[in-house]
């Protein structure tokens, strides 16, 4: 292939893939009720997952494809060893990506500085209630002094802007959701609820149950005056400012309001397979044909490939909607 500045990852409907998700874990050390089961999950086995070197080389053909920026995601990414050289090994890419990760937190405090160092651009970390029952009762562990402190640290070393992801529960901390804007306003972090989607390893999540983007309105409307932000771009989070402003709420209504025709996104997952959408029941295995020598070219054409096969939307809410194979956490966020 010659190397070209057009974007190469285009689907029949036009939308051109910019921004690629990592998956560089499928282990985690929380068990969020809406992600895993209690016991956790037979994780992949380590041959089975792109070593760092074969994981650069990947992302490295998909930036010369037009990817922009990178999020590294799990599992969780900090479960990672060698995550700062991988981070390191991103921003020595050109034309350099920027560089994100989504993670829950805990153990962030102690490596918020050398991943910035290493060049990692911003964090979202995932934190759905500061009530330390209802995170116990979430996320099955004691461990929101963890997730604050590396809030704290994540800010410090300058990952900004710092965003908090949330998903309302019901029953457990959908009753949370205004205390969590306050306590993320007060410490100039950004919030964004997330809708609950159907991705649990369970395969529990129910449509009825699930809170949805106009009852959080609702609740938040109830304490803080919130006033939509047009322009959403690609974008998956709608906007609302707090009070006037400036500061701001999202809500990502993946279900009642999905963001499908806008999605530029792209996701390969720890053991080496390329997804062109979260709920995608079908993806291309790119380990296989790495490891046997495959050149750049053949792998971006594999990717092209799979890209141009992007369906128009996930049909959360069609009758032949079926929930993929793998969970969220095999998948990346
Ligand atoms: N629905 C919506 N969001 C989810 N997350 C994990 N599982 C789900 C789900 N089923 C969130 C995590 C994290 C991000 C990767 O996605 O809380 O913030
Ligand atoms: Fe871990 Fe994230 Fe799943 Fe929670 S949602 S169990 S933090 S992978």
């Amino acid at each position: 292939m010659p190397p070209t500045d057009q974007p190469r990852l285009v689907d029949r409907f036009g939308r051109i893939g910019r921004d690629l998700r990592v998956s560089v874990t499928d282990r985690c050390n929380l068990r969020c009720t809406y992600c895993m089961p209690a016991e956790g999950l037979a994780w992949m086995p380590k041959p089975e997952m792109l070593t760092d070197e074969e994981l650069l080389r990947l992302v490295g053909v998909l930036v010369g494809l037009g990817i922009e920026s990178v999020r590294l995601t799990g599992g969780e990414p900090l479960l990672r060893r060698s995550l700062v050289d991988l981070v390191a090994g991103i921003a020595g890419l050109r034309p350099r990506p920027r560089i994100a990760m989504t993670t829950n937190g805990v153990g962030l405090d102690k490596v918020a500085a050398a991943l910035a160092e290493a060049g990692l651009d911003r964090v979202n970390v995932s934190l759905d209630t500061t009530d330390p029952e209802h995170f116990q009762r979430l996320t099955r562990r004691d461990r929101l002094d963890d997730v604050v402190r590396g809030l704290a640290a994540a800010a410090e070393a300058g990952l900004t802007p710092v965003k908090v992801n949330a998903v309302a529960m019901r029953g457990v901390n959908d009753v949370d959701a205004p205390e969590l804007l306050q306590w993320c306003l007060d410490r100039g972090y950004e919030l964004r609820f997330i809708e609950q989607m159907p991705l649990d390893a369970q395969h529990a999540w129910d449509r009825g149950l699930m809170v949805t983007q106009a009852e959080l309105l609702q609740r938040l409307g109830e304490r803080f005056t919130l006033t939509p932000v047009p322009s959403r771009g690609s974008a998956p989070a709608e906007t609302f400012l707090v009070d006037g402003g400036p500061a701001i709420v999202g809500i990502i209504a993946s279900v009642t309001a999905p963001f499908c025709a806008a999605c530029d996104r792209v996701r390969l997952t720890a053991d080496g397979q390329l997804r062109n959408c979260l709920f995608a029941r079908r993806e291309v295995d790119l380990r296989g044909p790495l490891r046997d020598g495959a050149t750049d070219d053949e792998l971006g054409q594999l990717m092209i490939e799979e890209m141009a096969r992007k369906a128009a939307g996930h049909g959360i809410d069609g009758p032949r909607f079926v929930q993929p194979d793998r969970p969220m956490s095999a998948i990346g966020g």
